[in-house]
Parts: structure tokens; C-alpha cells; sequence
């Protein structure tokens, strides 16, 4: 088998949004993003500590969507790499030319074997470092994109299939009596995640997060939400989380698309690094201080597209999983997120 491509990071999210103004007064207005670029469909944001083009694409068509989750890669040979991992894996690839996207280089498209529509970059635009420009920031003073949550029926294929591209395990959710393990959050980068799987139908898009310096930018951002009336964009939080401890708050925008402010997550970079494996019966390990987690959390999702622009028919959540599903000794995975939980 090829070895897989040297991923940096998650890097991007390319979404579909129905009213580009609408969603530009909530993602710029109040979350205070950085527009980089804008086309009449489309409008290009990232954060303050981002030194590239874009992390968000808000691009107009008919329903929400997730069109594309973008990977950073080491050199422009792992495109190579990536190329043929995804494709000895049975899946469509395309080679998309530099400029296809707006700040993007040569990008490698596929649909991975969970059916997630993955793009992989090495050239990136550089543009003006905003770090220390404080006077443009405004809303929760988003810094960078920091991870991608995903849901799928089946959590064990999500877990191996990131694992051969990888990817570190940070933390996991489990059932300590049978070993079961219920969810995984995954990194390239030194921090907790890139990536998170999350049981339920799917492929679907759960969440994408965005790390902002401190808890009280995230405490303000909720002040102005109060103080505008635009409580009904809160969807959960702001808490502290078990996993990750990381201080966040979640927010859905006029299209579902569920958007996390996080921050105070911790590094993952020593090669001995161990996970962190929390039981599933502990009601800290979503909400730190065990508030109840309301049930639209577990709920709504948002679909994916596949190379052509089409919606990605789901799966229900899968129950239990087969042997071969959940093959290999290392770990096997099964539901917190969006399952139900089932005292043996
Ligand atoms: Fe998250």
C-alpha cells in the first residue's frame, strides 16, 4: 500500500449557504471573520492567526452543504501520495488545476471511503498577517480553523481509516467495563483534533470549530448575541468540555451550519503522548461541569457533496458493528455521540 500523504492540518471547509448576505451578516457581522476575498456567489473568510488565503468558503447554491473538507499537505508530492491512498481505497479522484479555487494551488478532490468529499492542497496564498492587527477585530475575535466533526453510522471505520492517514489519538469515549469505544478525536497538528467522529447518520457534517484566544471572547461574543436578541443562533454553551478541555460555546447560522468557538485546548506533540480515554457513563465527559446536552446537539447535521455537486445519500447509525467493520486488535468503537447509549 502507498504510504499515506503528509498531512499538516485541517485546513478548510468549503459550505454552501443559501442567502450569501444573510450569511455574511452572521459569519463577518457577528462572529467577526476576516473577508479575504469575495465573488458575487461566493465569499472567502479566515481568521487572525491564519497566514493563508482562506479557512472558510461561503459559496451560494440551492440547500446547505458541506461541499468539500480541505487538508493542508507537507510538499506537493503527497498530493501524489494522496492520489493513489484514496484511490487504492476504490475511491473517485480528481486532479483540480491550480485557481480552481480562489488562493488555492493544484488540489487533489475524492469522495473518501466514509463518502466525505476530501480535498487535499499544498499551495496555499499567502497573504497579510493580521495577528497583531487588534483594531479589525471584532465579534468572537476568531483566530483559525482548528477541527472538523463529522458523522458517520459506522465510528470504527472512521477511527482506522484516519488512523492509516496518521493521524494521533488525543482522546477517546469508551465503555471501560467492555472496552467498547464509543467516539475519537484525532490530530496531525499538536492539538487535540483535526478531526472528530461522531456516530449518527452521515456522511454528514456535525461541526466545524474555531479556536479564538481566551474564554471571554468567547463570554463577549454571547453578551452581543444577548444584547442584539439573536439568542436563537446559541445552540449549547457556553461550558467547559471533559474532552479537549477546551471552553466553547455552539452556534447554528441561518442555513444549520453548526459552528464551534473553542479554545484552551491543549498540546499533543511528545511522541509518547497517550490518549486520554474517558468512560461513557461520565456525564463530564461532553460538559465538563455535566450540564445536560440539549438534543438538537445530537440532531442536526448537514449533508455532503459528492465531485459532481450532488447530495451524498446517509446511512442510518449503525447500531453495533460487525466484526469485520471493527477489525482490528487496537480498538474497537461503537456510539456516544449521536447514539444511544445501552447499559449492558
Ligand atoms: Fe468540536
Amino acid at each position: 500500500m502507498t504510504p499515506p500523504p503528509d498531512i499538516v492540518r485541517s485546513a478548510y471547509v468549503d459550505l454552501v449557504v443559501t442567502d450569501l448576505e444573510r450569511a455574511r451578516d452572521w459569519w463577518v457581522g457577528l462572529l467577526g471573520f476576516h473577508v479575504q476575498a469575495e465573488e458575487p456567489d461566493a465569499l472567502y473568510l479566515r481568521g487572525f492567526e491564519e497566514f493563508v488565503h482562506h479557512s472558510v468558503v461561503l459559496r451560494t447554491g440551492p440547500a446547505p452543504a458541506c461541499a468539500r473538507i480541505g487538508f493542508r499537505v507537507r510538499t506537493a508530492d503527497d498530493l501524489d501520495r494522496a492520489e493513489r491512498f484514496y484511490a487504492e481505497r476504490g475511491c473517485p479522484v480528481k486532479r483540480m488545476p491550480a485557481g480552481t479555487t480562489l488562493g488555492l494551488g493544484e488540489t487533489v478532490r475524492t469522495v473518501d471511503p466514509l463518502g466525505f468529499p476530501i480535498e487535499l492542497v499544498h499551495q496555499m496564498e499567502r497573504v497579510e498577517p493580521l495577528v497583531q492587527r487588534y483594531e479589525l477585530r471584532s465579534g468572537a475575535s476568531i483566530n483559525r480553523l482548528d477541527h472538523v466533526n463529522i458523522a458517520t453510522p459506522n465510528v470504527p471505520v472512521a477511527y482506522h481509516l484516519y488512523d492509516d492517514l496518521g493521524f494521533g489519538l488525543s482522546e477517546t469515549i469508551e465503555d471501560t467495563k467492555t472496552g467498547t469505544l464509543y467516539a475519537a478525536w484525532m490530530f496531525r497538528k499538536q492539538t487535540v483534533h483535526d478531526m472528530a467522529f461522531t456516530l449518527g447518520t452521515g456522511p454528514m457534517l456535525h461541526h466545524i470549530a474555531f479556536a479564538v484566544p481566551e474564554s471571554h471572547n468567547i463570554l463577549g461574543l454571547c453578551d452581543v448575541i444577548g444584547s442584539r436578541n439573536l439568542a436563537k443562533y446559541i445552540e449549547r454553551g457556553p461550558g467547559r468540555h471533559g474532552v479537549s478541555n477546551a471552553f466553547y460555546l455552539y452556534l447554528r447560522d441561518d442555513d444549520g451550519h453548526r459552528v464551534e468557538i473553542y479554545t484552551t485546548d491543549y498540546f499533543t506533540g511528545d511522541p509518547d503522548h497517550e490518549p486520554i480515554r474517558w468512560d461513557v457513563h461520565d456525564e463530564r465527559r461532553r460538559d465538563f461541569w455535566a450540564n445536560p446536552i440539549v438534543p438538537t446537539w445530537y440532531q442536526g447535521s448537514v449533508g455532503v457533496l459528492d465531485l459532481d455537486g450532488n447530495t451524498i445519500p446517509t446511512r442510518d447509525q449503525e447500531e453495533a458493528t460487525t466484526e469485520k467493520e471493527a477489525a482490528g486488535p487496537r480498538v474497537k468503537v461503537g456510539a456516544d455521540g449521536l447514539g444511544i447509549i445501552v447499559e449492558d
